[in-house]
């Protein structure tokens, strides 16, 4: 006889923190983990800020719908609130670190991408920069908002996608060898994609 796998109930009144998978109760981090990226936008002034979101992911396909929860007071959330747009830039392992420097920085500094090594790039369609070091990204216009407390889900429109062309060109195994995706897993853990497979040969 198959032997029963022994399940654990929490009950669930919220969660307790942005910066890692949500946790049920009792210091349980529950397994449900989201693609770490570096969300760009501007102020008014046009000045840059960056941030790394994992609570984010595509909504619907025609038209092409991102959404990502953010806290509200957060320069990304308070700066696409006032410019209407966004850019989601595709980071790969190589730059966990300054993904995590992102997330130290507060406050408005002219020079934000830079200081944490980074190259910002101008965008086609928006005035928030993309990050050349990144892999792909997604230029994005504020399509809605649902407000939860002190966080709220933003919904963009995606009006452009710019991806490696090394990425487009390359085979399944060598794309994903050279994104190295990245997922956010726990407080200062994060786990790479290494493994490409084919249900079906
Ligand atoms: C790996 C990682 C993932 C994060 N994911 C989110 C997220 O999904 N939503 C969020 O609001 N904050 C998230 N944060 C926290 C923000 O990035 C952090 O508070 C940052 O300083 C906010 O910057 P800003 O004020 O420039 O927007 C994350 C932080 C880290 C380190």
């Amino acid at each position: 006889m198959k032997k029963e796998i022994e399940k654990l109930d929490f009950e669930v009144t919220g969660l307790t923190n942005i910066g890692t998978f949500p946790i049920v109760g009792g210091g349980i981090h529950f397994p449900l983990v989201g693609q770490l990226v570096l969300v760009t936008t501007v102020n008014r002034d046009k000045i840059p800020n960056v941030a790394p979101k994992s609570w984010i992911s595509v909504f619907a396909s025609k038209p092409a719908i991102i959404g990502f929860g953010c806290n509200m007071n957060h320069d990304t959330a308070k700066n696409i609130l006032s410019t209407g747009e966004f850019v989601v830039n595709i980071p790969g392992a190589e730059l966990a670190k300054k993904i995590w420097q992102a997330a130290e920085l507060k406050g408005t500094h002219e020079n934000e991408i830079k200081k944490i090594g980074l190259t910002p790039i101008k965008s086609k369609k928006i005035s928030s920069p993309r990050i050349a070091e990144c892999k792909a990204h997604l230029e994005c216009a504020l399509d809605w908002t649902k407000k939860y407390g002190d966080e709220v889900i933003i919904f963009g429109r995606v009006l452009l996608a710019s991806i490696d062309k090394k990425v487009v060109e390359a085979s399944l195994e060598e794309r994903y060898k050279y994104l190295k995706l990245i997922t956010h897993l726990d407080e200062n853990l994060y786990g790479v994609i290494k493994e490409v497979k084919r249900v079906k040969p």
